[in-house]
């Protein structure tokens, strides 16, 4: 069937609303997305999700398919992270993994202590804003390590430190985002055994890389269910398990961990209520994707997928070694972060994105003593784009000039200084985005100047601009 001018022409409104948006599929984008390349899979993926696109997973009796995914997709999991005995469910991203495993220790550890018992978490500076958003919804008590060393690693020694009684959740990452890097899982382990802790393994973007670069041969320290102390991993099938969004997996050691994660209500007139995730009614599209991607993929394919992403990272590493650009930390699975360790990295990003490339500025903070720098997140098509980008990177580097730029002017034109709190800037903040020039059109644009203020503004006053800024944005 032909379809109609009426859904032409909105076709065509599509069409012309994207045209700034990059592409995910033009191998040149080094963040949010996780490009194989292959083509037969890209239209399995999308055949399997359109299937499934008027299905909810809110009711697996009416449509049992759902159930037998989720646990094939599970079992596939808990193989390859070695957790045999185990279980798990499929959410809808790393987010929901994370809020997931932090309400199942919070109610396993209620029921130990009482009701109102409130828990604390232990969260490496490097982890994942994802736990911050969990304990704020879930009423948890936060202590960062932010003694990382070097190296970004969180050890072992590092986590005692920070220890106290009420600490009950413990999370690690395999690898961190910013960096790439891995905590000390093991030593992070034997704490948890011996203090009888909840250590959760976020390997949202490692899960499905680094058992695959261990089966290369390469060495990966341990960081699955094969450390005893492990009680939880989540692990993002819409990351390196090549998925559309809203696919991840949320894993526990014992069926007894999970128990608080499932949530029941029969209080009512209508049907009982079962949900084993944060949302309720959820499309199945992405079930299915992931469902299909695992069986036509297989070990052998993410190994193979793998093997060139491995191969797309030591190019990279090797050419930015050349350019003089420093590499932070020791990045164990695929992602690799560098900088110049001055503001002109931000410059790398917006002379890179005008000719096509995406690679993501991580501002820092000078009071946390995070260095600006650029991340990338390596894929599969990375390989086959590795020297071009290169070649245009060496281009920007040669070209680059120091920044001129007078941030204290700036500072107090904008009426920021050292002392101020969030609340002295609620009457100036029409103001203080205005004279930034922040808008629709330009959010889009350079951003070196944003990620400076960023880096040297202090943290509360920055998370408290850019709530209003996206208060204002979304009108
Ligand atoms: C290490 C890590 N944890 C958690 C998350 C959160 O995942 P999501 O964006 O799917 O909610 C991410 C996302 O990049 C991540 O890299």
């Amino acid at each position: 069937m032909n379809p109609d001018n009426k859904t032409l022409k909105i076709l065509d409104e599509l069409e012309s609303l994207a045209e700034k948006d990059l592409n995910p599929q033009s191998g040149k984008l080094f963040s949010h997305t996780y490009d194989h390349g292959i083509h037969e899979l890209k239209r399995l993926t999308i055949d399997a999700y359109l299937k499934y696109i008027d299905k909810t997973m809110l009711d697996f009796t009416v449509y049992p398919s759902i159930l037998k995914m989720e646990t094939d997709i599970v079992k596939f999991a808990n193989k390859i992270f070695h957790n045999q005995e185990g279980v798990g469910n499929y959410t809808y991203g790393g987010t929901e993994s994370i809020i997931l495993a932090m309400k199942a220790c919070r109610e396993y550890f209620r029921e130990k202590y009482g009701k109102t018992f409130i828990p604390k978490a232990v969260l490496p500076a490097t982890a994942h804003p994802a736990f911050y958003k969990a304990a704020l919804y879930l009423g948890y008590k936060v202590k960062v390590i932010t003694d990382l060393g070097n190296d970004y690693v969180a050890n072992a020694d590092a986590l005692n430190e920070v220890l106290d009684e009420d600490t009950v959740f413990v999370a690690a990452s395999a690898p961190s985002y910013p960096y790439g890097t891995m905590d000390d899982i093991k030593g992070f382990s034997e704490i948890a055994q011996d203090k009888k802790l909840w250590l959760h393994v976020d390997a949202c973007i490692g899960g499905f890389v680094l058992p695959f670069i261990e089966r290369l041969g390469h060495r990966i320290d341990p960081f699955d269910f094969r450390l005893e102390g492990v009680t939880s991993l989540s692990a993002d099938l819409h990351k390196y398990g090549y998925a559309p969004k809203g696919a991840s997996l949320i894993l526990y050691r014992d069926p007894e961990y999970r128990l608080g994660q499932i949530y029941v209500h029969s209080k009512w007139p209508g049907y009982p209520l079962v949900n084993t995730t944060v949302l309720s009614s959820r499309g199945a599209g992405p079930l299915a994707a992931s469902w299909a991607i695992i069986k036509y993929l297989g070990i052998e394919g993410f190994t193979d997928l793998t093997r060139r992403i491995v191969s797309a990272k030591n190019k990279i590493i090797n050419g930015l070694k050349k350019l003089n650009l420093d590499i932070l930390g020791r990045p164990v699975s695929s992602i690799v972060a560098f900088t110049t360790w001055d503001y002109k990295v931000f410059q790398i990003c917006d002379h890179m994105k005008k000719r096509g490339w995406y690679i993501q500025a991580q501002p820092g903070s000078k009071k946390l003593g995070f260095p600006p720098s650029i991340h990338l997140t390596i894929a599969p098509i990375h390989d086959a784009y590795a020297q071009e980008f290169l070649d245009n990177l060496a281009e920007v580097v040669h070209g680059l000039k120091s920044i001129e730029i007078d941030v204290g002017n700036i500072l107090s034109a904008l009426g920021i200084t050292e002392e101020s709190r969030p609340s002295d800037l609620k009457k100036k903040i029409d103001f203080i985005i205005d004279l930034l020039g922040i808008d629709k059109d330009t959010v889009s644009g350079e951003m070196s100047l944003i990620n400076i203020l960023i880096h040297e503004i202090e943290p509360d006053i920055v998370e408290y601009l850019l709530a209003n800024i996206i208060n204002r944005l979304f009108t």
